[in-house]
């Protein structure tokens, strides 16, 4: 599959300092230094191991403002891969949902979605649009067998799409592997019903493909009829059935930056004018050649079946590990990160005090893990000013493609376990400094009382000061 062949050097800060980094960060792991962290499972966001390949790409780099030779060999990429004919850079995903949104979306339109994801919301709100999840019950049951928790519920579209008119929906989206609620994905059955539900309408359908690859993995071992097919094979099926696919490159193209493409003439030449304007010029839209070099090669890489499962696998592993411990954990694995569930972790701390936000400073306390809160702090307030409790309070322990062993992975559950036996010690926090829009980048939060201290201490008894 690959070897090692480049290493980073970790360092494990003693428990004392992780106390301090913590407190210096406003309990937001968003705002720790990398130096204070050992095993950095904040996102699999630009953070994963490249190839070879792709790094000799970089090499060849074509800088020039207009008309690359380096866009040229992303396009080729882009039209094997993806089967689309019209490529629009962008220097990252939310820069596409951007020019979505910007293009798109107008005040009081609806966009309906399998889940939302924080940036996707963000950008289609302030575009005056109003975000509608259609999921299925099961998606948000963390105790599941269900294979695909990231379908849409046609009733609820249905019904969604009776009450706004058609001329008032944007466009559905559907994201590959819904990121917040564990990394589930769609079917391509769902997906076909819901293209056959909203073309007869007018309405076209748009897929989030940031974690497409893993996705398919999905389909190929989960969906009945698939287990034959390459993932070369499902991504294209998966893009036939779309009219228009948007990416953040920095998860299954293992890069950093970002596209939309499209064989749709109309929607393409819509979205064009505001590239140039928001972005960059048509053939680099913010992305260095370099990484546009990198992406030509991850996107071909990336449907290999070993590098697509290469981040599942590794979550199945950890997860497994944790189930055995008794930690709860979504299930079933998904394909971004191992979730531990913070409202069955520590019930006893109310939505209104963060459980999930607690929960990661507690994990990076306990171990150096840095985690990402994935809950109610995620979630920004109502036009009143009223905290939106969130559906799911997730601590996201993010899975880099091919940066960790599965030393790493027992190392994490050993700790998360002695954690789970001392989750009564876990209090909630408080905001004391929160922005107006994704406060969870920025906000700053503390205990709401001293519950950190007594944590330390009792680390310190079982595991000694330098660790
Ligand atoms: N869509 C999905 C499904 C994502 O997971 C992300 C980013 C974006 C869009 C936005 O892309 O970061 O390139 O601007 N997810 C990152 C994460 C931030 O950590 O899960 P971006």
């Amino acid at each position: 599959m690959h070897k090692v062949r480049i290493v980073q050097k970790v360092r494990l800060a003693p428990v004392r300092e992780r106390l301090r980094a913590i407190e210096d960060a406003g309990y937001n792991t968003f705002l720790l230094r990398t130096r204070d962290i050992f095993l950095d499972m904040l996102t699999d966001s630009g953070t994963n191991a490249m190839t070879d390949r792709q790094q000799a790409a970089m090499l060849m780099a074509d800088d020039a403002y207009a008309g690359s030779e380096s866009f040229y060999r992303l396009l080729d990429s882009v039209r094997e891969v993806l089967g689309y004919q019209y490529l629009l850079p962008a220097h990252q995903g939310r820069a596409a949902e951007h020019l979505l949104a910007k293009t798109f979306v107008k005040p009081g339109h609806v966009i309906p979605m399998n889940y939302h994801f924080t940036t996707t919301k963000a950008h289609f709100n302030l575009a005056g649009g109003t975000v509608l999840e259609l999921y299925a019950p099961e998606a948000l049951n963390t105790q599941s067998s269900h294979p695909f928790k990231g379908n849409m519920d046609l009733g609820r579209l249905e019904a969604a799409i009776r009450e706004a008119g058609p001329a008032n929906v944007s466009f559905v989206r559907m994201e590959a592997t819904t990121n917040l609620i564990g990394g589930q994905p769609f079917s391509l059955e769902n997906l076909r019903q819901v293209k056959a539900l909203i073309e007869p309408l007018g309405i076209f359908l748009v897929v989030d493909a940031s974690l497409i690859s893993e996705n398919a993995y999905f389909i190929r071992q989960r969906e009945p009829g698939y287990a034959d097919k390459s993932v070369a094979q499902i991504v294209r099926e998966i893009m036939d059935v779309a009219d228009l696919c948007y990416l953040s490159g920095r998860k299954s193209c293992m890069v950093r930056g970002g596209l939309i493409a499209t064989n749709r003439t109309d929607l393409h030449d819509a979205i064009r004018p505001w590239l140039p304007v928001y972005e960059g010029f048509f053939t680099y839209g913010g992305m260095s050649s370099k990484e546009i070099e990198a992406m030509a090669v991850g996107i071909r890489e990336m449907t290999e079946l070993e590098v697509a499962g290469s981040s599942a696998d590794a979550i199945q592993y950890f997860v497994n590990l944790l189930l055995a411990k008794d930690v709860p954990v979504v299930t079933p694995p998904g394909g971004l990160a191992c979730h531990l569930d913070a409202m069955r972790f520590i019930d006893h701390v109310p939505q209104t005090e963060y459980p999930a936000a607690a929960l990661v400073a507690a994990v990076y306390l306990t171990s150096g893990i840095r985690g990402m809160e994935r809950g109610t702090m995620s979630m920004d307030r109502d036009s009143e000013g009223n905290d939106v409790p969130s559906d799911l309070e997730l601590v996201r322990l993010a899975v880099p493609r091919r940066v960790f062993t599965m030393s790493h992975y027992q190392y994490a559950a050993d700790r998360l376990r002695w954690l789970y036996e001392h989750r009564k010690m876990i209090g909630g926090v408080e905001f004391y400094e929160e922005p107006p829009v994704l406060r969870f980048f920025a906000g700053r939060m503390r205990p709401k009382y001293d519950w950190a201290t007594p944590l330390v201490e009792a680390f310190e008894k079982d595991f000694g000061t330098e660790m």
